[in-house]
């Protein structure tokens, strides 16, 4: 590739998931340096820019699609935008970092992988498991042989709930935490087992605890039954108490092993009086808390960043692609059908007229 220099980076959000992003580039800073951000937010691009010191700031990420300097763009946008961003940035000729869930539909995620060829851009799914360095040594030694033939991968993520209103709605973001964090789960055991094609879908999800917020679902189960004859079990809730629970089981005839994401890498602290440290969707800090140290980096985002760049670059293969976004996306789809019909749903999984995944659960 012809520039040696910094991958230039403009980041499209500036909200949560931006932040991540901007921070990420700012820990693994070698080869990638963000230099726009665009969020229609009244003052929150702002406050983000100035956070992390970046020098160009736009309220309509189209304005800063035509800086001609930016090379990749990230989009840390509410998931019912992703694929007409995806468009946009495509057709600008920038590398395009999409976050979880890739899009809404399946008609968009193979939309966005063809626009993205079509324009000989990359598209990265941004699923930082992927580079989330406990997982990432679960599954070295999983391919090392150390627990024999793996039979069952379990994820799980857990927690009481995200933290903007988009997410509530259902028309925004697809579906409830089956769509916002069973992707991960699914994706996951995907990557972990080496990518086989998923044979099937059982999955049971209900509204337990936040039916006055949101259609979507607040607790769900996943199983999935891969070519190889492995499980995956996903769990995931919006409806637990106490904070982020991050974790997965591996089991092999010869072995297991158990990574706990959060309370595994935190201080087990109990405070009376309460501190001034965000855990992450933890209400407080007084009473017992887990406060994780270098949350960022035991997660893999700054890793994860660092590998798009280096993507762009030419000197990676990328690890998170379209591809696996859309893989994951029919997971989701035969998930939510099959938590309606109550009965496993079988690959491939192409029902038409889909606008929303969660419409194949709630009719
Ligand atoms: N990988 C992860 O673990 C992870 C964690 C959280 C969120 N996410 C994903 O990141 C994305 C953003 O989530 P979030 O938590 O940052 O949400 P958020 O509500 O905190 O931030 C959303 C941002 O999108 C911006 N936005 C809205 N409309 C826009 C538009 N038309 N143009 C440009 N910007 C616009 C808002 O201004 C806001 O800054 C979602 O897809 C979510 O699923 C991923």
């Amino acid at each position: 590739m012809s520039n040696p220099g910094k991958v230039k980076v403009g980041i499209i959000g500036s909200g949560f998931e931006a932040d991540i992003h901007a921070a990420s580039f700012q820990i693994m800073p070698e080869e990638a340096e963000v230099v726009a951000v665009a969020s229609p937010t009244p003052g929150h691009p702002e406050t983000l820019a100035e956070r992390y010191q970046i020098p160009r700031v736009f309220h309509d990420y189209r304005e800063m699609l035509k800086e001609p300097d930016i090379e990749m763009v990230t989009i840390a946008a509410p998931n019912y935008l992703h694929a007409r961003m995806t468009g946009d940035i495509a057709r600008a000729g920038k590398h395009v970092v999409c976050e979880k869930p890739l899009c809404m539909t399946l008609d968009e995620a193979d939309e966005m992988i063809e626009v993205c060829r079509k324009q000989g851009v990359l598209l990265l799914y941004a699923e930082e498991l992927f580079f989330t360095p406990k997982y990432v040594k679960a599954k070295e030694m999983a391919d090392q042989g150390a627990f024999g033939k793996v039979y069952l991968v379990k994820q799980s993520e857990k927690h009481f709930g995200p933290h903007s209103p988009w997410f509530w709605d259902v028309e925004k973001s697809g579906g409830g935490v089956f769509m916002d964090m069973g992707c991960h789960g699914i994706a996951f055991c995907y990557w972990f087992l080496g990518r086989p094609a998923i044979r099937s879908v059982l999955c049971q999800m209900g509204t337990y605890v936040h039916a006055d917020k949101t259609r979507g679902e607040d607790n769900s189960f996943c199983i999935l039954e891969f070519e190889n004859g492995t499980v995956g079990l996903v769990e995931n809730s919006w409806a637990r108490r106490g904070g982020m629970d991050d974790r997965v089981e591996v089991y092999g005839e010869g072995g297991v092993t158990y990574a706990n994401l959060h309370m595994g890498n935190a201080l087990e602290t109990y405070s009376e009086y309460g501190y001034g440290y965000a855990v992450e969707k933890a209400p407080s800090t007084q009473g017992w808390s887990y406060p994780v140290y270098e949350e960022l980096w035991n997660y893999g985002f700054p890793q994860e960043m660092r590998h798009f760049a280096r993507c762009v670059r030419g000197k990676e293969e990328p690890q998170a692609t379209g591809e696996d976004g859309r893989v994951v996306m029919e997971a989701l789809y035969a998930g939510y059908h099959s938590a309606g019909t109550g009965c496993k749903i079988n690959l491939p999984f192409r029902p038409q007229g889909v606008q929303r995944p969660i419409e194949l659960w709630r009719k």
